[in-house]
């Protein structure tokens, strides 16, 4: 039985027509703190009065429960895939944090390791319909198909990266695989563009390309009209980055280092900053004891730059809201 073949509530309706706004926490590396970071921001917009929905996208290695305090889960994304529950709804339990669901992730599943690319956006399409002003993806380390794809059907796509410089490259080449993905699928099949794809990739070391312009200027050649939706691609690539265990003032560059390696190479113009998250004890301390308390205190220089930044990137989108509606379209 194919696990990832879906209950009746798939309905094919955009995630505008809930207003969910869609985050997936993101970053190559392992152990960089994509869980830590997903939980705070979920934290934040609900103690913000938000209504959340936490996802444990984490297939391999799911312990989202255990940050947030919870022993023991009664449903996991186990149960709506095999079917014993009907909606997920059922499935996303309430935390200790008033506002704050979570969905369990379900790393016992076999065959969900490679399901269909339509399968995994039915399943994102299901997770639009859960009542929640924001769906929160935790995802796991790597690159794998499942991970990207999750990644790229998200609006705010928040790459989590540390200071050292191997996590730096770590990140960049999420990013970079991030994007070629989305590069990929949309010229899928295209026989005279798969062999320039591969050129930019790394897949053909004689011949390389080594930067998006390089690679637009040989779509170009092919056809302008290819080259014209590759910019297209790139420009509608909003990448959001969050900087953690930042110890020292030298390590506040990094995010700025990938900004400008994301415009150089891969012509990405649209990379946010959203804040540095300075390392901080407690959350090692508490992680260890199974406690949430971090996010609470307010002596925490964490929680407090955590709190910051969600209370403008709320602003931001609000304001950007407002602007959409109040300018006149064409
Ligand atoms: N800002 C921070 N300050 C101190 N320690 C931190 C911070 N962020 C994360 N950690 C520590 O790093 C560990 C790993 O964090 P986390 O589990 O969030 O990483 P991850 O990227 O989700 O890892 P995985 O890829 O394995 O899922 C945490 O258990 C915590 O102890
Ligand atoms: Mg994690």
């Amino acid at each position: 039985m194919n696990v990832l073949q879906l209950s009746p509530d798939t309905k094919q309706q955009s995630p505008e027509e809930f207003n969910t706004r869609l985050w997936a926490v993101g970053g190559g590396k392992g152990g960089v703190g994509k869980s830590i970071v997903s939980l705070n921001l979920a934290y934040w917009l609900a103690k913000l009065g938000h209504k959340v929905v936490l996802v444990d996208a984490d297939l391999g290695g799911a312990n989202l429960h255990t940050l947030l305090g919870m022993k023991f889960v009664q449903h996991t994304l186990s149960d709506y895939l095999s079917k014993k529950v009907d909606s997920l709804d059922k499935i996303a339990i309430d935390t200790p944090v008033p506002g704050l669901r979570l969905i369990c992730g379900a790393s016992d599943i076999v065959g969900l390791a490679n399901p269909k690319y339509a399968q995994k956006m039915k399943l994102m399409r299901a997770m639009t319909l859960l009542k929640a002003d924001h769906l929160i993806l935790d995802l796991g380390a790597g690159t794998d198909y499942n991970t990207l794809d999750f990644f790229l059907y998200c609006t705010y796509k928040v790459a989590v990266i540390t200071p050292q410089p191997t996590a730096l490259q770590n990140g960049y080449g999420f990013i970079k695989s991030a994007l070629y993905r989305a590069i990929n699928r949309a010229f899928e099949r295209n026989l005279r563009l798969e062999p320039l794809i591969k050129r930019a990739t790394g897949q053909n070391l004689n011949d390389p390309i080594a930067t998006m312009e390089e690679l637009t200027e040989a779509f170009a050649e092919v056809d302008e009209g290819y080259a014209k939706r590759l910019k297209e691609i790139i420009s509608n690539f909003h990448l959001y980055l969050i900087s953690n265990m930042v110890k020292k003032d030298k390590d506040r560059k990094a995010a700025e280092i990938i900004r400008t390696v994301c415009q150089k190479y891969l012509n990405l113009d649209q990379v946010t900053l959203l804040g540095n998250i300075p390392y901080d004890n407690q959350i090692e301390e508490c992680v260890a004891r199974m406690s949430p308390a971090f996010m609470t205190n307010t002596k925490s220089q964490s929680a407090l730059e955590f709190y910051q930044l969600v209370n403008s990137v709320i602003k931001e989108s609000n304001d950007s809201e407002r602007g959409n509606r109040i300018t006149p379209t064409a």
